[in-house]
């Protein structure tokens, strides 16, 4: 009897080869880069289920090239890499990893705001040069964070464990810009539901916390720039295209808001002489909102149980598009 073959595209925590591996030929690709296309095209033509990240696009050629896929697990909570509805007409699972790295990422997210609102990473870069030459009354100066008011676009899970560090942290006030109310962050955080205008014009801090879609797409533009204070400071570390880069660092450049962390970009990574790196006040990190190594763990898992449902004919636990599921390959 052939056992199923799963594919993952990179190196990831041992418990997912781990787990699959009891139940079907696991391959991983070894390499620091993801696969070039034709090679995942390759594999992908001889797997039954693929284990892939953000970085891989999956879209109608690759599915149709995967004449066995039954079902692809994204070790990620966004699935914006993925043609959902390709999957779903070609009868293919889609899973992904929702709720494990919702504490990592608002981590990480109050860790930019906090970097950027103290000049944590220009002063160090300054110290490390040698630059620290006195205490300068009128040096490094940045914003306080206590009783200030953050906004924040997207308010789900991650949205709200943000905004609960800084209700509870710093007892801001929250803003909300959402498709639906949120009852529970206005009761618990005495949140308030505004029009995306209102909470640009009110906002000390901003944060792009919300899915990436056409209608998200370069909502953060230069006219949404120009609107903020001029003492604001924007954060995203949810999807790159949310905000319109050029127009970002145009409006760090024109002093037009105080300052912005990024832990996503567009694209990602920007390339070697993009501006980006060169733009003031603006701290940047390589997409590491998830990355700590229990959240990752728990990714990895997750991932691969998704994988092992699929194989099994079994609804996926953590689903896209649960009306598909996956005929039965595992014996
Ligand atoms: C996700 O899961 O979507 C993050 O961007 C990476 O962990």
């Amino acid at each position: 009897m052939t056992r199923p073959r799963v594919f993952i595209t990179r190196k990831i925590p041992s418990v997912a080869a781990e787990l699959l591996s009891s139940q079907a030929e696991v391959e991983v690709w070894p390499g620091a880069l993801p696969p070039d296309r034709s090679t995942l095209l390759s594999k992908v033509a001889d797997a039954d289920g693929l284990l892939s990240l953000l970085t891989e696009k999956i879209d109608a050629e690759l599915l149709d090239v995967g004449k066995r896929l039954r079902v692809v697990s994204n070790m990620a909570v966004g699935v914006n890499n993925i043609d959902i509805a390709a999957a779903t007409a070609r009868g293919i699972a889609i899973g992904n990893t929702p709720g494990v790295l919702t504490e990592s990422t608002a981590d990480l997210t109050v860790a930019l705001l906090l970097a950027v609102a103290r000049r944590v990473v220009e002063s160090h870069l300054d110290a490390q040069r040698g630059l620290w030459k006195t205490w300068e009354p009128l040096g490094y100066l940045g914003l306080d964070l206590l009783g200030k008011t953050v906004g924040i676009v997207g308010l789900g899970r991650i949205g709200t464990a943000i905004a609960k560090r800084l209700h509870h942290g710093w007892e801001m006030k929250i803003l909300y810009a959402s498709r639906t109310p949120r009852p529970d962050a206005e009761r618990e955080l005495k949140g308030v539901r505004v029009s995306f205008d209102e909470l640009l014009t009110q906002s000390d801090f901003v944060i792009a916390m919300t899915d990436l879609n056409p209608s998200t797409q370069y909502v953060f533009d230069r006219s949404a720039f120009r609107k903020m204070k001029r003492s604001a400071v924007f954060i995203n570390s949810a999807r790159g295209p949310l905000h319109r880069q050029e127009d970002l660092i145009a409006a760090l450049e024109a002093g037009e808001i105080f300052g912005a962390g990024l832990d996503v970009t567009d694209p990602e990574p920007p390339p070697p002489d993009d501006p980006i790196y060169r733009t003031p006040r603006l701290v940047l990190t390589p997409h590491i909102a998830s990355a700590t190594i229990e959240t990752r763990n728990r990714m990895a898992e997750m991932a691969a149980r998704n994988i092992l449902a699929g194989l099994s004919g079994e609804p996926l636990p953590f689903s896209i598009n649960p009306d598909v599921v996956p005929r039965k390959t595992l014996q």
